[in-house]
Protein backbone atom coordinates (compact mmCIF):
# COMPACT_ATOMS: atom_id res chain seq x y z
CA UNK A 1 0.00 0.00 0.00
CA UNK A 2 1.46 3.54 -0.63
CA UNK A 3 0.35 6.37 1.93
CA UNK A 4 -0.85 9.54 1.60
CA UNK A 5 2.58 10.96 3.05
CA UNK A 6 6.01 9.29 3.19
CA UNK A 7 6.68 11.12 6.50
CA UNK A 8 4.94 11.51 9.68
CA UNK A 9 5.49 14.75 10.57
CA UNK A 10 2.81 17.98 12.22
CA UNK A 11 3.26 20.92 10.40
CA UNK A 12 2.13 22.98 12.66
CA UNK A 13 5.21 22.04 14.73
CA UNK A 14 7.53 22.91 11.49
CA UNK A 15 8.78 26.37 10.34
CA UNK A 16 7.45 28.11 7.68
CA UNK A 17 7.68 29.97 4.69
CA UNK A 18 5.43 31.63 2.38
CA UNK A 19 5.63 32.41 -1.54
CA UNK A 20 3.62 32.65 -4.32
CA UNK A 21 4.62 29.95 -6.72
CA UNK A 22 6.81 27.46 -5.82
CA UNK A 23 9.01 25.37 -8.89
CA UNK A 24 10.21 21.85 -7.99
CA UNK A 25 13.32 20.49 -10.49
CA UNK A 26 15.94 22.86 -12.10
CA UNK A 27 15.91 21.28 -15.53
CA UNK A 28 14.51 23.09 -18.32
CA UNK A 29 10.79 22.94 -17.28
CA UNK A 30 12.05 24.61 -13.63
CA UNK A 31 14.19 27.05 -14.99
CA UNK A 32 12.13 28.61 -17.70
CA UNK A 33 8.47 28.04 -15.98
CA UNK A 34 10.51 29.86 -12.81
CA UNK A 35 11.89 33.17 -14.83
CA UNK A 36 8.21 33.35 -16.94
CA UNK A 37 6.05 33.53 -13.30
CA UNK A 38 8.96 35.51 -11.55
CA UNK A 39 7.92 38.13 -13.86
CA UNK A 40 4.63 38.86 -11.60
CA UNK A 41 5.02 36.44 -8.74
CA UNK A 42 7.88 35.68 -5.71
CA UNK A 43 8.80 32.52 -6.81
CA UNK A 44 10.62 29.87 -5.23
CA UNK A 45 12.92 27.35 -7.10
CA UNK A 46 13.87 23.79 -5.43
CA UNK A 47 16.75 21.69 -6.89
CA UNK A 48 17.60 18.61 -5.34
CA UNK A 49 21.62 19.02 -5.76
CA UNK A 50 22.45 22.46 -7.87
CA UNK A 51 21.24 24.34 -10.18
CA UNK A 52 23.28 22.46 -13.11
CA UNK A 53 22.11 19.16 -11.80
CA UNK A 54 19.63 18.02 -13.98
CA UNK A 55 18.29 15.82 -17.07
CA UNK A 56 18.16 18.88 -19.37
CA UNK A 57 22.27 18.93 -19.02
CA UNK A 58 22.53 16.20 -20.77
CA UNK A 59 20.39 16.59 -23.61
CA UNK A 60 22.61 16.62 -26.27
CA UNK A 61 20.51 16.23 -29.92
CA UNK A 62 18.20 19.74 -29.76
CA UNK A 63 14.79 21.49 -29.79
CA UNK A 64 12.34 20.55 -32.31
CA UNK A 65 10.36 23.82 -33.31
CA UNK A 66 9.78 25.14 -37.29
CA UNK A 67 11.94 27.99 -38.47
CA UNK A 68 12.88 26.67 -41.69
CA UNK A 69 10.91 27.78 -44.46
CA UNK A 70 10.44 24.95 -46.06
CA UNK A 71 8.77 23.22 -43.06
CA UNK A 72 5.78 24.01 -41.32
CA UNK A 73 3.61 23.47 -38.16
CA UNK A 74 1.30 20.88 -40.33
CA UNK A 75 4.47 18.70 -41.01
CA UNK A 76 5.74 19.06 -37.02
CA UNK A 77 2.11 18.09 -36.69
CA UNK A 78 2.12 15.30 -38.24
CA UNK A 79 5.55 14.11 -37.50
CA UNK A 80 4.64 14.16 -33.84
CA UNK A 81 1.12 12.62 -34.50
CA UNK A 82 2.72 9.44 -36.54
CA UNK A 83 5.70 8.68 -34.02
CA UNK A 84 3.12 9.15 -31.11
CA UNK A 85 1.16 5.77 -32.90
CA UNK A 86 -2.32 6.94 -32.40
CA UNK A 87 -1.97 8.22 -28.71
CA UNK A 88 -1.20 12.24 -29.18
CA UNK A 89 -3.93 14.15 -27.82
CA UNK A 90 -3.68 16.29 -31.60
CA UNK A 91 -4.86 19.52 -29.64
CA UNK A 92 -2.04 19.26 -27.05
CA UNK A 93 0.33 18.88 -30.03
CA UNK A 94 -1.26 21.67 -32.39
CA UNK A 95 -0.54 23.63 -29.03
CA UNK A 96 3.38 22.61 -29.73
CA UNK A 97 4.01 22.97 -33.16
CA UNK A 98 2.08 26.81 -33.04
CA UNK A 99 3.34 27.63 -30.27
CA UNK A 100 7.01 26.30 -30.23
CA UNK A 101 8.61 28.88 -32.18
CA UNK A 102 7.87 31.77 -30.01
CA UNK A 103 8.57 30.28 -27.09
CA UNK A 104 12.32 29.78 -29.01
CA UNK A 105 12.69 33.17 -29.55
CA UNK A 106 12.42 33.53 -25.54
CA UNK A 107 15.18 30.77 -24.68
CA UNK A 108 17.13 32.86 -27.45
CA UNK A 109 16.62 36.28 -25.84
CA UNK A 110 17.13 34.12 -22.10
CA UNK A 111 21.20 34.55 -23.46
CA UNK A 112 20.88 31.01 -25.08
CA UNK A 113 23.35 30.56 -27.85
CA UNK A 114 22.11 28.02 -30.64
CA UNK A 115 24.35 27.27 -33.19
CA UNK A 116 24.49 28.95 -36.56
CA UNK A 117 25.94 28.53 -39.92
CA UNK A 118 28.39 30.59 -41.67
CA UNK A 119 25.75 32.69 -42.93
CA UNK A 120 24.19 33.47 -39.72
CA UNK A 121 21.07 31.45 -39.99
CA UNK A 122 20.42 28.39 -37.36
CA UNK A 123 22.17 25.30 -38.51
CA UNK A 124 19.17 22.22 -38.63
CA UNK A 125 20.01 18.77 -37.66
CA UNK A 126 17.85 16.03 -38.15
CA UNK A 127 16.39 12.78 -35.62
CA UNK A 128 14.19 9.80 -36.39
CA UNK A 129 10.89 10.24 -37.51
CA UNK A 130 11.57 13.94 -38.26
CA UNK A 131 10.21 14.48 -42.17
CA UNK A 132 12.10 17.87 -41.89
CA UNK A 133 15.20 19.82 -40.52
CA UNK A 134 14.21 21.18 -37.94
CA UNK A 135 16.56 21.11 -34.80
CA UNK A 136 18.38 23.93 -33.30
CA UNK A 137 21.54 22.60 -31.34
CA UNK A 138 24.40 23.86 -29.49
CA UNK A 139 27.85 23.48 -29.12
CA UNK A 140 27.20 20.80 -31.66
CA UNK A 141 26.02 18.09 -29.34
CA UNK A 142 25.59 20.09 -25.95
CA UNK A 143 22.19 21.52 -26.65
CA UNK A 144 21.10 20.88 -22.78
CA UNK A 145 24.00 21.90 -21.31
CA UNK A 146 23.92 25.51 -23.18
CA UNK A 147 19.89 26.04 -22.12
CA UNK A 148 20.71 25.30 -18.29
CA UNK A 149 23.72 27.57 -18.82
CA UNK A 150 21.70 30.70 -19.90
CA UNK A 151 18.79 29.63 -17.72
CA UNK A 152 20.15 29.35 -14.59
CA UNK A 153 22.46 31.98 -15.03
CA UNK A 154 19.37 34.58 -15.23
CA UNK A 155 17.74 32.50 -12.73
CA UNK A 156 21.03 33.95 -10.48
CA UNK A 157 19.95 37.15 -11.65
CA UNK A 158 16.91 37.49 -11.21
CA UNK A 159 15.84 39.08 -7.65
CA UNK A 160 12.15 37.60 -7.12
CA UNK A 161 13.82 33.92 -7.59
CA UNK A 162 14.95 32.46 -4.55
CA UNK A 163 16.78 28.73 -5.09
CA UNK A 164 16.79 26.42 -2.90
CA UNK A 165 19.58 24.10 -3.83
CA UNK A 166 20.26 20.44 -1.94
CA UNK A 167 16.91 20.75 -1.03
CA UNK A 168 14.49 17.48 -1.20
CA UNK A 169 10.86 18.19 -1.57
CA UNK A 170 9.29 14.67 0.38
CA UNK A 171 5.72 15.43 -0.86
CA UNK A 172 3.42 18.02 -1.72
CA UNK A 173 0.94 18.84 0.70
CA UNK A 174 -2.83 19.01 -0.03
CA UNK A 175 -5.85 20.30 1.64
CA UNK A 176 -9.59 19.32 0.44
CA UNK A 177 -8.29 18.24 -2.54
CA UNK A 178 -6.39 21.56 -3.61
CA UNK A 179 -2.37 21.34 -3.08
CA UNK A 180 -1.18 24.15 -0.37
CA UNK A 181 2.58 23.77 -1.08
CA UNK A 182 5.23 21.55 0.10
CA UNK A 183 7.35 19.54 2.44
CA UNK A 184 10.84 20.47 2.42
CA UNK A 185 14.51 18.69 3.30
CA UNK A 186 16.99 20.96 3.95
CA UNK A 187 20.86 19.40 3.33
CA UNK A 188 21.08 18.40 6.85
CA UNK A 189 17.71 16.81 7.19
CA UNK A 190 15.51 19.66 9.19
CA UNK A 191 12.02 20.46 7.59
CA UNK A 192 10.18 22.93 6.84
CA UNK A 193 6.73 23.52 5.18
CA UNK A 194 6.66 25.85 1.77
CA UNK A 195 3.35 27.26 1.55
CA UNK A 196 2.07 28.84 -1.98
CA UNK A 197 -0.65 29.76 -4.09
CA UNK A 198 0.35 27.29 -6.80
CA UNK A 199 2.66 24.78 -7.30
CA UNK A 200 4.94 23.26 -9.79
CA UNK A 201 6.42 19.98 -10.48
CA UNK A 202 9.21 20.25 -12.74
CA UNK A 203 10.94 17.40 -11.21
CA UNK A 204 11.78 15.16 -14.64
CA UNK A 205 11.49 11.55 -15.45
CA UNK A 206 12.15 8.29 -13.86
CA UNK A 207 15.41 6.73 -15.64
CA UNK A 208 17.18 5.27 -12.91
CA UNK A 209 13.69 2.72 -12.48
CA UNK A 210 16.11 0.57 -14.99
CA UNK A 211 19.73 -1.00 -14.54
CA UNK A 212 21.18 1.24 -17.90
CA UNK A 213 19.74 4.36 -18.27
CA UNK A 214 20.79 7.89 -20.09
CA UNK A 215 19.76 9.57 -17.01
CA UNK A 216 21.50 10.85 -14.10
CA UNK A 217 21.17 9.77 -10.56
CA UNK A 218 18.54 12.00 -9.31
CA UNK A 219 15.80 10.43 -11.74
CA UNK A 220 14.08 9.26 -9.53
CA UNK A 221 10.50 9.51 -10.60
CA UNK A 222 9.42 11.52 -7.23
CA UNK A 223 6.75 14.16 -9.11
CA UNK A 224 4.78 11.11 -10.34
CA UNK A 225 5.47 9.46 -6.88
CA UNK A 226 3.96 12.48 -5.11
CA UNK A 227 1.32 13.47 -7.54
CA UNK A 228 0.15 10.05 -7.08
CA UNK A 229 0.03 10.25 -3.49
CA UNK A 230 -1.91 13.45 -3.50
CA UNK A 231 -4.30 12.20 -5.75
CA UNK A 232 -3.57 13.71 -9.02
CA UNK A 233 -4.11 10.99 -12.16
CA UNK A 234 -1.48 9.35 -13.79
CA UNK A 235 -0.99 8.38 -17.30
CA UNK A 236 0.34 6.40 -19.40
CA UNK A 237 2.81 4.70 -17.86
CA UNK A 238 3.60 1.44 -20.16
CA UNK A 239 4.94 3.72 -22.61
CA UNK A 240 8.94 4.20 -21.80
CA UNK A 241 11.43 4.98 -24.64
CA UNK A 242 14.34 3.19 -24.75
CA UNK A 243 16.91 5.06 -26.81
CA UNK A 244 18.65 3.08 -29.31
CA UNK A 245 21.87 4.43 -28.98
CA UNK A 246 23.96 4.59 -25.84
CA UNK A 247 27.77 3.59 -25.46
CA UNK A 248 28.44 0.02 -24.49
CA UNK A 249 31.77 -0.35 -23.91
CA UNK A 250 34.06 -2.20 -21.00
CA UNK A 251 34.14 0.32 -17.92
CA UNK A 252 32.32 3.07 -19.69
CA UNK A 253 29.21 4.59 -18.29
CA UNK A 254 26.17 3.97 -20.38
CA UNK A 255 26.84 7.48 -22.11
CA UNK A 256 24.11 8.82 -24.72
CA UNK A 257 24.68 8.92 -28.44
CA UNK A 258 22.94 11.59 -30.11
CA UNK A 259 20.25 10.43 -32.46
CA UNK A 260 21.39 13.29 -34.88
CA UNK A 261 24.34 10.91 -35.18
CA UNK A 262 22.54 9.00 -37.44
CA UNK A 263 20.74 12.30 -38.71
CA UNK A 264 23.78 13.29 -40.66
CA UNK A 265 24.21 9.72 -41.79
CA UNK A 266 25.55 6.96 -39.20
CA UNK A 267 24.22 3.29 -40.22
CA UNK A 268 23.67 0.56 -37.78
CA UNK A 269 25.25 -2.66 -38.20
CA UNK A 270 25.40 -5.85 -35.61
CA UNK A 271 28.44 -7.93 -34.58
CA UNK A 272 28.80 -9.07 -38.16
CA UNK A 273 29.36 -5.83 -39.79
CA UNK A 274 25.87 -6.03 -41.69
CA UNK A 275 23.45 -2.74 -41.80
CA UNK A 276 20.33 -4.31 -40.63
CA UNK A 277 17.43 -1.53 -39.95
CA UNK A 278 16.40 -1.61 -43.70
CA UNK A 279 15.09 -5.12 -42.58
CA UNK A 280 13.14 -3.73 -39.92
CA UNK A 281 11.81 -0.20 -41.25
CA UNK A 282 11.83 2.16 -44.74
CA UNK A 283 13.27 4.77 -42.55
CA UNK A 284 15.98 2.10 -41.58
CA UNK A 285 18.48 4.05 -39.41
CA UNK A 286 15.70 7.33 -39.07
CA UNK A 287 12.79 5.29 -38.47
CA UNK A 288 10.91 6.06 -34.70
CA UNK A 289 13.18 5.43 -31.67
CA UNK A 290 10.71 2.58 -30.77
CA UNK A 291 11.85 0.71 -33.83
CA UNK A 292 14.98 0.85 -34.26
CA UNK A 293 15.65 0.19 -30.34
CA UNK A 294 13.61 -3.03 -30.86
CA UNK A 295 15.17 -3.82 -33.88
CA UNK A 296 18.38 -4.09 -32.44
CA UNK A 297 17.33 -6.04 -29.46
CA UNK A 298 16.76 -8.57 -32.45
CA UNK A 299 19.96 -8.22 -33.62
CA UNK A 300 21.66 -8.61 -30.28
CA UNK A 301 19.69 -11.85 -29.75
CA UNK A 302 19.77 -12.90 -33.18
CA UNK A 303 24.26 -12.77 -33.60
CA UNK A 304 24.17 -13.61 -29.90
CA UNK A 305 25.83 -10.48 -29.03
CA UNK A 306 25.32 -7.87 -25.93
CA UNK A 307 25.75 -4.90 -28.48
CA UNK A 308 25.44 -3.53 -31.87
CA UNK A 309 27.58 -0.80 -34.19
CA UNK A 310 27.23 2.47 -35.29
CA UNK A 311 29.21 3.47 -38.13
CA UNK A 312 29.81 6.95 -38.99
CA UNK A 313 33.39 6.50 -40.51
CA UNK A 314 32.02 7.20 -43.98
CA UNK A 315 31.30 11.23 -42.72
CA UNK A 316 34.23 13.80 -42.50
CA UNK A 317 36.68 14.24 -40.19
CA UNK A 318 35.41 17.94 -39.90
CA UNK A 319 31.83 17.25 -39.85
CA UNK A 320 32.20 14.15 -36.83
CA UNK A 321 34.53 16.90 -34.72
CA UNK A 322 32.48 19.80 -35.59
CA UNK A 323 28.66 18.23 -35.13
CA UNK A 324 29.97 16.36 -32.18
CA UNK A 325 32.59 16.87 -29.98
CA UNK A 326 30.58 15.88 -26.88
CA UNK A 327 30.44 12.42 -27.49
CA UNK A 328 33.75 12.36 -30.08
CA UNK A 329 35.66 13.18 -26.81
CA UNK A 330 33.81 10.87 -24.45
CA UNK A 331 34.44 7.76 -26.60
CA UNK A 332 38.06 8.82 -27.13
CA UNK A 333 38.56 8.37 -22.97
CA UNK A 334 37.60 5.00 -24.23
CA UNK A 335 40.00 4.49 -26.74
CA UNK A 336 37.11 4.45 -29.53
CA UNK A 337 37.80 7.28 -32.28
CA UNK A 338 34.65 7.77 -34.15
CA UNK A 339 36.28 9.28 -37.23
CA UNK A 340 37.85 5.66 -37.69
CA UNK A 341 36.02 3.11 -35.21
CA UNK A 342 32.65 1.72 -35.10
CA UNK A 343 31.26 2.53 -31.82
CA UNK A 344 29.28 -0.36 -30.04
CA UNK A 345 25.60 0.89 -28.69
CA UNK A 346 23.32 -1.11 -27.25
CA UNK A 347 19.30 0.60 -26.35
CA UNK A 348 18.91 2.14 -22.67
CA UNK A 349 16.07 3.27 -21.08
CA UNK A 350 15.80 7.50 -21.87
CA UNK A 351 12.46 8.87 -20.90
CA UNK A 352 8.97 8.10 -19.95
CA UNK A 353 6.44 9.20 -22.02
CA UNK A 354 3.76 8.95 -19.38
CA UNK A 355 3.77 11.19 -16.10
CA UNK A 356 1.23 13.01 -14.35
CA UNK A 357 -1.74 13.97 -16.42
CA UNK A 358 -2.50 17.48 -16.99
CA UNK A 359 -4.98 19.48 -19.47
CA UNK A 360 -3.78 22.54 -21.73
CA UNK A 361 -2.75 24.74 -19.19
CA UNK A 362 -0.57 22.07 -17.24
CA UNK A 363 -2.94 21.73 -14.20
CA UNK A 364 -3.39 18.58 -12.80
CA UNK A 365 -6.77 17.31 -10.84
CA UNK A 366 -5.01 18.51 -7.74
CA UNK A 367 -6.31 22.24 -7.78
CA UNK A 368 -3.39 24.71 -7.62
CA UNK A 369 -0.55 21.50 -8.29
CA UNK A 370 0.98 21.95 -11.81
CA UNK A 371 3.06 19.56 -13.63
CA UNK A 372 5.68 20.43 -16.37
CA UNK A 373 8.43 19.05 -18.45
CA UNK A 374 8.93 14.77 -18.43
CA UNK A 375 7.27 14.58 -14.97
CA UNK A 376 3.57 15.55 -16.96
CA UNK A 377 1.82 14.04 -19.48
CA UNK A 378 0.55 16.83 -21.56
CA UNK A 379 -0.70 14.56 -24.54
CA UNK A 380 1.79 15.44 -26.60
CA UNK A 381 3.93 12.27 -26.68
CA UNK A 382 1.31 9.84 -27.23
CA UNK A 383 3.06 6.22 -27.50
CA UNK A 384 6.12 7.17 -28.64
CA UNK A 385 7.73 10.78 -28.13
CA UNK A 386 9.39 11.98 -31.38
CA UNK A 387 12.75 12.84 -30.68
CA UNK A 388 13.35 16.63 -29.23
CA UNK A 389 10.01 17.73 -28.63
CA UNK A 390 10.63 17.36 -24.79
CA UNK A 391 12.57 20.43 -24.76
CA UNK A 392 9.77 22.78 -27.20
CA UNK A 393 7.47 20.73 -24.60
CA UNK A 394 8.51 21.90 -21.74
CA UNK A 395 8.31 25.19 -22.36
CA UNK A 396 5.91 25.72 -24.25
CA UNK A 397 3.32 24.18 -21.66
CA UNK A 398 5.57 26.49 -18.81
CA UNK A 399 4.87 29.19 -20.76
CA UNK A 400 1.00 28.36 -20.34
CA UNK A 401 1.06 27.12 -16.95
CA UNK A 402 2.31 30.95 -15.92
CA UNK A 403 -0.40 32.49 -17.74
CA UNK A 404 -2.97 30.05 -15.93
CA UNK A 405 -1.44 30.56 -12.29
CA UNK A 406 -1.49 34.72 -12.99
CA UNK A 407 -5.45 34.58 -12.75
CA UNK A 408 -5.10 31.66 -9.31
CA UNK A 409 -6.82 33.74 -6.49
CA UNK A 410 -4.11 34.00 -3.34
CA UNK A 411 -4.37 31.13 -0.93
CA UNK A 412 -5.94 31.37 1.83
CA UNK A 413 -3.96 31.06 5.09
CA UNK A 414 -3.31 27.06 6.14
CA UNK A 415 -4.16 26.36 9.01
CA UNK A 416 -1.70 23.96 10.77
CA UNK A 417 -2.51 20.63 9.79
CA UNK A 418 -0.96 17.21 10.84
CA UNK A 419 -0.32 14.49 9.29
CA UNK A 420 -2.02 11.22 9.83
CA UNK A 421 0.86 8.58 9.99
CA UNK A 422 0.03 5.61 8.01
CA UNK A 423 3.08 4.25 8.29
CA UNK A 424 6.73 4.95 9.17
CA UNK A 425 9.22 4.49 5.93
CA UNK A 426 12.44 4.36 5.67
CA UNK A 427 15.01 1.54 3.49
CA UNK A 428 16.69 -1.62 4.59
CA UNK A 429 19.57 -1.43 2.69
CA UNK A 430 17.98 1.17 0.36
CA UNK A 431 21.10 0.68 -2.28
CA UNK A 432 20.81 -2.60 -2.83
CA UNK A 433 16.94 -2.53 -2.93
CA UNK A 434 17.31 0.16 -5.38
CA UNK A 435 19.51 -2.52 -8.00
CA UNK A 436 17.23 -5.24 -7.25
CA UNK A 437 14.30 -3.02 -8.71
CA UNK A 438 16.56 -1.58 -11.79
CA UNK A 439 17.06 -5.28 -12.52
CA UNK A 440 13.42 -6.31 -12.08
CA UNK A 441 12.46 -3.67 -14.75
CA UNK A 442 14.85 -4.71 -17.08
CA UNK A 443 14.47 -8.12 -17.31
CA UNK A 444 10.21 -8.00 -16.95
CA UNK A 445 9.16 -4.18 -17.93
CA UNK A 446 11.94 -3.39 -20.93
CA UNK A 447 11.64 -3.47 -24.38
CA UNK A 448 9.83 -6.62 -24.54
CA UNK A 449 7.36 -7.87 -21.65
CA UNK A 450 4.83 -10.41 -21.55
CA UNK A 451 2.45 -11.28 -18.71
CA UNK A 452 4.25 -14.04 -16.74
CA UNK A 453 7.22 -11.76 -16.78
CA UNK A 454 4.97 -8.68 -15.65
CA UNK A 455 3.41 -10.53 -13.19
CA UNK A 456 6.48 -11.47 -11.54
CA UNK A 457 7.44 -7.85 -11.49
CA UNK A 458 4.54 -6.85 -9.81
CA UNK A 459 4.87 -9.78 -7.22
CA UNK A 460 8.41 -8.64 -6.41
CA UNK A 461 7.55 -4.88 -6.17
CA UNK A 462 4.75 -5.23 -3.64
CA UNK A 463 7.36 -7.64 -1.49
CA UNK A 464 9.84 -4.63 -1.62
CA UNK A 465 7.24 -2.01 -0.96
CA UNK A 466 6.33 -4.04 2.46
CA UNK A 467 9.66 -3.61 3.25
CA UNK A 468 9.40 -0.04 3.88
CA UNK A 469 8.93 -0.37 7.86
CA UNK A 470 11.89 1.30 9.64
CA UNK A 471 12.77 4.59 11.17
CA UNK A 472 15.58 7.13 9.72
CA UNK A 473 14.45 9.53 7.33
CA UNK A 474 17.16 9.48 4.11
CA UNK A 475 16.63 10.95 0.58
CA UNK A 476 17.86 7.75 -0.80
CA UNK A 477 14.85 5.90 1.06
CA UNK A 478 12.49 8.57 0.00
CA UNK A 479 13.90 8.09 -3.75
CA UNK A 480 13.21 4.52 -3.32
CA UNK A 481 9.65 4.22 -2.54
CA UNK A 482 9.53 6.78 -5.07
CA UNK A 483 10.79 4.77 -7.88
CA UNK A 484 8.76 1.72 -6.18
CA UNK A 485 5.46 3.48 -6.40
CA UNK A 486 6.04 4.29 -9.82
CA UNK A 487 7.48 1.10 -11.38
CA UNK A 488 4.11 -0.63 -9.53
CA UNK A 489 2.24 2.04 -11.90
CA UNK A 490 4.19 1.27 -15.05
CA UNK A 491 4.40 -2.48 -14.20
CA UNK A 492 0.52 -2.02 -13.97
CA UNK A 493 -0.62 -0.61 -17.07
CA UNK A 494 1.66 -2.86 -18.73
CA UNK A 495 -0.16 -5.75 -17.76
CA UNK A 496 -3.32 -4.02 -18.82
CA UNK A 497 -2.61 -3.26 -21.75
CA UNK A 498 -2.97 -6.26 -24.21
CA UNK A 499 -1.62 -5.24 -27.51
CA UNK A 500 1.61 -3.38 -28.45
CA UNK A 501 2.25 0.49 -29.38
CA UNK A 502 5.04 2.63 -29.17
CA UNK A 503 7.15 2.32 -26.23
CA UNK A 504 5.39 -0.31 -24.85
CA UNK A 505 5.92 -4.05 -26.44
CA UNK A 506 4.07 -6.85 -25.36
CA UNK A 507 5.99 -10.32 -26.99
CA UNK A 508 2.58 -12.40 -26.05
CA UNK A 509 0.11 -9.34 -27.72
CA UNK A 510 2.62 -8.04 -30.72
CA UNK A 511 0.20 -5.98 -32.39
CA UNK A 512 -1.38 -2.79 -32.29
CA UNK A 513 -4.86 -3.39 -31.51
CA UNK A 514 -6.95 -0.02 -32.67
CA UNK A 515 -10.26 -1.65 -31.77
CA UNK A 516 -9.74 -2.27 -28.13
CA UNK A 517 -6.64 -0.29 -27.22
CA UNK A 518 -6.67 3.30 -28.56
CA UNK A 519 -6.83 4.20 -25.34
CA UNK A 520 -5.47 5.60 -22.11
CA UNK A 521 -4.95 4.29 -18.59
CA UNK A 522 -5.37 6.71 -15.87
CA UNK A 523 -4.74 5.38 -12.70
CA UNK A 524 -5.28 7.66 -9.41
CA UNK A 525 -4.37 6.97 -5.32
CA UNK A 526 -8.32 7.59 -4.89
CA UNK A 527 -9.83 6.15 -7.84
CA UNK A 528 -7.88 2.76 -8.86
CA UNK A 529 -7.69 2.32 -12.58
CA UNK A 530 -9.52 3.47 -15.40
CA UNK A 531 -9.67 3.69 -18.72
CA UNK A 532 -9.77 6.60 -21.63
CA UNK A 533 -10.42 6.62 -25.09
CA UNK A 534 -8.03 9.05 -27.14
CA UNK A 535 -10.97 10.88 -28.88
CA UNK A 536 -8.15 13.00 -30.90
CA UNK A 537 -8.27 9.91 -33.21
CA UNK A 538 -5.17 10.94 -35.62
CA UNK A 539 -2.04 9.13 -36.31
C1 LIG B 1 19.26 12.49 -28.68
O1 LIG B 1 20.05 13.41 -28.77
O2 LIG B 1 19.30 11.49 -29.37
C2 LIG B 1 18.19 12.60 -27.66
C3 LIG B 1 17.26 13.66 -28.02
C4 LIG B 1 15.93 13.38 -27.42
O3 LIG B 1 15.79 12.40 -26.68
O4 LIG B 1 15.00 14.12 -27.69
Amino acid sequence: MIPRYITDVDLSQLPRVRTDVVVIGVGIAGLYTALQASEFAQVMLIGKKGLDDSNTRWAQGGIAAVTAQTDSPALHLKDTLVAGAGLCSYEAVDVLVHEGPERLKELIEYGTNFDKDEQGQYELTKEGAHSQRRILHAHGDATGAEIVRALSERTRQTDQITVLENHFVIDVVTRQGECVGVLVMGPDGELFFVESTATVLATGGAGQLYRYTTNPDIATADGIAMAYRAGADIKDMEFIQFHPTVLHFPGAPRFLITEAVRGEGAILRNIDGERFMEKYHPQKELAPRDIVARAIISEMERTNSAYVYLDITHESEELIKHRFPTVYGFCLQYGLDMVTDWIPVSPACHYIMGGVQTDLHGETATKRLFACGEVSCTGVHGANRLASNSLSEAVVFGHRIVQRIKELPPLEAVRPLAFVRERKMTAIQTREQRIRLQKLMLRYVGLKRNEAGLKKAMAEMEKMLALFDCQSREKEAYELLNLLTVATLATRASLLRTESRGGHYRSDFPDKDDVNWRKHIIQSIDGGVREEVELSNVE
